[in-house]
């Protein structure tokens, strides 16, 4: 199927590979002859992208797979091709340049690949406050990976789905996408941009049946943080698993879902709390999980009232977890008392909403009741006012 150098005709398991004019290609066995689905994984040399690669491959998925690491991409794809007995294509190539998507997107095409999936997973960071510390081309280079290449990306092969009429896309976001993230500004805003790329197209996709995922992921324990120049942080103390981030994302992605918080119920309060907390207790709350953990003094001087709420909002979150957890140890009786109990809560806040909305319809009423009045105590003094024009000029 793959138009690749070096072919070991019937061999099976002896591939070999060769780097040429910057794109490293993986030579593959012909013993997986059934073409089965492929998938594009930009960021497959490590972390949550090396985990999805897995994933895909697992499932039989042939894999083209994209960074700039030739080499560890090319041992990776070996052992997949053993182990699940797949076809893969290694492309090397650095992602933050100029027209790269293009280039992948002209290679794949010319080697007759159709992308069933397209995974834009590689992403990068700089850390640091924006106005004196980072560095300007780090930042230029983390858009256009980060944002254009992805759009790009999206444009290319989205179009060819949309035409056959079947595919899928995950794109990476991350909880920071709908969260300020201090001394990561660029960084956050580059993410917000893809969930809200994302959520767009999905409702152009509607009626079609190409879907698209934005993955939102909290921190995880990958290389992100020390390719971003970052010291230990206060983040990297819970850190999730890259596999189960993986495995969630996958998961949303084949059923089609909008988006997705892995990570269970911590994550999804935390995205609970994003849409409901100021934005400056937000900002303050991650400016601490931010903060290099052997900083004392910072996080003394952070201690603004917004900082305080967002304590106040961590701790509620904490609770939450230790809920779900008690929840999930309780037995059978416990949990339907708990039940009960959560259908009067229920009640009780279903009265509380019918108490704001006989609060709301008075104000309305008495709104429109001074509106009125005021209507008519304009037209008396304009009344007044003009019969007194009349007895002056009379
Ligand atoms: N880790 C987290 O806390 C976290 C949280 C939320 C979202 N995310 C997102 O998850 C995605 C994956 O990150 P990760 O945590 O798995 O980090 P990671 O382990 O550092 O993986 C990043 C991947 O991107 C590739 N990459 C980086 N720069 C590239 C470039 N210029 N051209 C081509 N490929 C490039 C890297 O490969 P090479 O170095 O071989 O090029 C690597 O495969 C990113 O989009 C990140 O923003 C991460």
């Amino acid at each position: 199927m793959y138009s690749l150098e070096g072919l070991q005709g019937n061999l099976k398991h002896l591939p070999a590979w060769g780097v040429k004019q910057g794109v490293a290609y993986k030579t593959l066995n012909t013993m997986n002859a059934e073409a089965g689905k492929t998938a594009l994984i930009t960021g497959a040399s490590s972390g949550i992208g090396q985990e999805l690669a897995k994933l895909f491959a697992k499932d039989g998925y042939n894999l083209v797979m994209l960074s700039r690491d030739g080499e560890k991409l090319t041992q990776l794809a070996l052992e997949f091709e053993e182990d699940y007995g797949i076809q893969t294509t290694v492309i090397s190539k650095d992602l933050s340049q100029e027209n790269v998507a293009q280039e992948v997107y002209d290679e794949v095409t010319s080697k007759g690949i159709t992308v069933n999936v397209l995974v834009n997973d590689a992403g990068v960071s700089t850390y640091g406050k924006f106005a004196t510390e980072t560095d300007w081309e780090r930042e230029k280079s983390m858009i256009h990976l980060n944002v254009l290449t992805l759009t790009h990306m999206t444009k290319l092969f989205l179009k060819d789905m949309v035409a056959r009429d079947e595919g899928k896309i995950l794109q990476l976001a991350s909880l920071v996408s709908i969260t300020p993230f201090p001394l990561q500004a660029v960084y956050a805003a580059t993410k917000a941009y893809v969930y809200n790329f994302t959520q767009s197209l999905n409702n152009e996709l509607e009626g079609t049946n190409v879907t698209m995922t934005a993955l939102l992921p909290n921190g995880t324990e990958t290389n992100f943080f020390r390719e971003a120049g970052a010291p230990p942080l206060n983040v990297e103390k819970m850190l999730d698993d890259p596999a189960v981030v993986a495995k969630d994302g996958y998961d949303a992605l084949m059923t089609g879902k909008r988006k997705v918080v892995p990570g269970g119920l911590k994550n999804k309060s935390f995205e609970v709390m994003a849409y409901v907390a100021p934005q400056e207790t937000l900002a303050s709350m991650m400016r601490h999980f931010n903060t290099p953990q052997d900083e004392q003094k910072q996080q003394e001087e952070n201690k603004t009232p917004g900082w305080v709420l967002g304590l106040g909002i961590a701790a509620a979150v904490v609770a939450g977890v230790a809920l779900v957890t008690a929840w999930n140890q309780a037995d059978t009786l416990t949990k339907a008392r708990y039940r009960y109990k959560g259908y009067r809560a229920k009640q009780k806040a279903n009265g509380l909403l019918d108490d704001v909305k006989d609060a709301l319809v008075d104000t309305w009423d008495t709104v429109k009741k001074q509106s009125v009045d005021t209507k008519e105590s304009v037209a008396d003094g304009w009344d007044t006012l003009k019969s007194k024009a009349k007895t002056a000029t009379a």
